[in-house]
């Protein structure tokens, strides 16, 4: 497969990286932003380009999603990295681009259809990161003893195989944050939804 590739683009001098920027993002519109990063994205389009500095430690989760070959519906689509390398010697003007699956914020689906308590599930996933427990105990016990509802409980049902997903996720996190100087930054602005309502750890990093 040509894609889920890692590609650096370094631009001499007189590349004005504006000007890469704006040709990556032809045609789009800006959809959001956090702290580090701002996303883009065409109307009605089914992909979207995240733009951010390469200070930003998200790039070292965007690298292990790229390279992961264990499917993982948590795991965002990510179809290209771009890293850009500018002239000018100073590493924090360097930059990456991102493409990936178009998702669904959380909070904007969840008016619509979410009915459980969206902080039972970040602090599971934190849980997950902080307690030394094994993921199995972690998701058994909160799903028993808090009774996590709507989506989680649904996404349990369908697939059983989410406890090993999970677990994989929380590896690719750890692993991460390992590889990065970064420290976990899981709550419900970087966690999103597809449209089937599988959950989507997006950024997990900062
Ligand atoms: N795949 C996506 N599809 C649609 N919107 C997105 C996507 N990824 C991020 N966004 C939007 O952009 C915002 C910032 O993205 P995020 O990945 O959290 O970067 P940051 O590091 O800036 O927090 C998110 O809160 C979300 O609203
Ligand atoms: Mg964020």
């Amino acid at each position: 497969m040509a894609r889920n590739r890692i590609t650096t683009l370094q631009l001499d001098e007189d590349t004005d990286p504006d000007e890469i920027i704006s040709r990556a993002r032809k045609g789009m519109k800006y959809i959001g932003e956090g702290a580090f990063a701002t996303v883009y994205g065409k109307p009605r389009g089914t992909s979207v380009i995240k733009i951010g500095s390469m200070g930003d430690n998200y790039i070292s989760y965007a690298k292990e999603v790229v390279k992961n070959k264990t499917p993982n519906p948590f795991l965002p689509k990510i179809s290209k990295l771009t890293i850009v390398k500018t002239g000018n010697d100073c590493y924090r003007d360097d930059f990456y681009i991102v493409e990936m699956e178009r998702l669904i914020p959380l909070y904007d689906y969840s008016k619509r259809m979410y009915k459980g308590n969206i902080d039972d599930l970040m602090s599971l996933f934190s849980d997950m990161l902080e307690e030394d427990v094994p993921a199995r105990v972690a998701v058994k016990s909160r799903t028993m003893e808090i009774g996590l509802p709507g989506i989680f409980k649904v996404n349990l049902a369908i697939k059983p195989n989410v406890v090993k997903h999970l677990s994989h996720l929380v590896r690719i996190i750890n692993r991460s944050v390992r590889s990065s100087d970064g420290s976990t930054d899981i709550h419900s602005g970087n966690v999103m939804l597809r449209s089937n309502g599988q959950l989507v750890m997006t950024d997990p990093i900062s």
